[in-house]
């Protein structure tokens, strides 16, 4: 039986998913049935004002309060869903209702959690039950990952559909970018690096954590915090802070989409020098201990939940990315020469990317059911956005104006 709505934005009232109704209300209005759901109705309340102001077709949108701790509210509003985008974190302190209802209720879910320890809970305790029942929950499609997922699924689908290859490794060379962070996502990162149970925590830790308990490993060792020469890329490079969240989604993804029997993944961030590359490491260590050991006081300085990069911020961002993908040798053939796919967005990665990037995923989910079904992807489980999404995905995100595209 049809749901009353096509989608819902679950948490409209914080900064994530306020952009997620203006991206709706700017380029979608009437396109789709949808609902906002937040817990503070007078906050709601005011965000359906000014979606109201930016569009008068925005009026007949209901709204939907529905706090995550009272589970009756929540199946309430997720009956009447065919998707969820949830945007209220931190998720492992508020989302796990709300994946237990679109499990038990047959609603598929979308989300830009970036907490692995929590994702890996869900695997744990979720997989199998929304595989049975064919429901679809997709973590982690906002900056974190879908750009290195989905990145890296374009290059091993060229490899493997152009070339009849394995992929043997793929590198993601993150380039320069510009945005800003929110209360929100430090109160998220903050939750996952230090408040999370020792085994989950273990978990995030282990560069395999979202394979399921045997499934074949790969050669990757622990996460890279060096700096070093990117011969392949011809660029010197630190780390990436985000490989924490990202190569474990792509490893689970390599499981479902089998990109290469000896599939290796591995991210860095483009500098400009040695001497760069060396300050930025060291900035980025810096900046853990001081978290570990000076919380409080950092906490005090840094956005509050709620908060976030200002508009103009949001609009002269960018971010840019190289996926270098190697493609397996045959026998006796030299080293085919690498596929490179070029990625991007003229916005903040974090916020107005983030919030488009979740719309779309949702939106495929919702409306795209049969060219899911068409292109093989995974019909139920814990799942990432290239096993269930994939190339529908790449191409809706195409049409919203990122690049995602392979370099001939
Ligand atoms: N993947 C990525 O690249 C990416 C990027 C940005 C953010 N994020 C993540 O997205 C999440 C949200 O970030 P944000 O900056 O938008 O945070 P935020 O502004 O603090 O918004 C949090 C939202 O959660 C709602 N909420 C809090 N407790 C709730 C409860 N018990 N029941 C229902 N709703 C509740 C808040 O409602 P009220 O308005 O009533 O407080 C608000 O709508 C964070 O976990 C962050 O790490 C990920």
């Amino acid at each position: 039986m049809e749901r009353p709505y096509h989608v819902t934005v679950w948490g409209a009232t914080g900064f994530v998913g306020k952009l997620v109704c203006e991206h709706i209300a700017r380029d979608y209005p009437g396109k789709f049935r949808w609902a906002m759901v937040a817990r503070n109705k007078a906050r709601l309340e005011g965000v359906h004002q000014e979606m109201v102001k930016l569009n008068h077709k925005m009026k007949d949108v209901p709204i939907i309060t529905a706090d995550t701790h009272d589970q009756g509210a929540v199946d309430a509003a997720i009956k009447q869903t065919s998707v969820v985008i949830a945007c209220a974190g931190p998720f492992a302190k508020i989302g796990t209702p709300v994946v237990d209802a679109c499990v038990r209720l047959g609603s598929h879910y979308v989300d830009i959690t970036g907490e692995i320890p929590w994702v890996a809970r869900l695997i744990e305790t979720y997989h199998d039950k929304a595989q049975q029942k064919g429901v679809k929950i997709v973590p982690c499609c906002g900056f974190d990952s879908i750009p290195s997922d989905l990145g890296c699924f374009l290059v091993a689908s060229h490899i493997k559909g152009q070339l009849h290859r394995q992929t043997k490794e793929v590198t993601m060379m993150v380039g320069a970018a510009k945005g800003g962070v929110s209360g929100g996502t430090i109160a998220s990162l903050v939750g996952a690096a230090f408040d999370e149970t020792p085994e989950h925590r273990r978990a995030a830790m282990d560069p395999y954590g979202l394979l399921p308990p045997g499934a074949p490993h790969g050669p990757d060792k622990p996460d890279y915090w060096g700096i070093g020469y990117s011969k392949l890329a011809g660029k010197w490079h630190m780390p990436f802070i985000m490989q924490i969240v990202n190569t474990r989604v792509v490893r689970r993804s390599n499981f479902f989409n089998h990109y290469g029997d000896n599939f290796s993944y591995k991210e860095l961030q483009e500098s400009p020098g040695p001497i760069a590359a060396a300050l930025g490491t060291l900035a980025l260590a810096l900046s853990f201990a001081a978290l570990r050991f000076l919380r409080g006081l950092v906490l005090r300085l840094l956005p509050k939940p709620g908060e976030g990069p200002s508009k103009e911020m949001q609009l002269t961002g960018f971010w840019r990315a190289r996926v270098i993908g190697l493609p397996e040798a045959r026998a006796g053939e030299a080293a085919p020469a690498p596929v490179i796919a070029q990625l991007g967005d003229r916005r903040d990665p974090g916020y107005w990317s983030t919030a488009r990037m979740v719309l779309e995923a949702g939106l495929t989910l919702a409306l795209q059911e049969k060219e899911l079904q068409a292109t093989g992807r995974q019909q139920g489980g814990v799942l990432t956005a290239a096993s269930a999404l994939g190339m529908p995905l790449v191409e809706r995100l195409r049409n919203a104006g990122f690049t995602f595209e392979i370099k001939e």
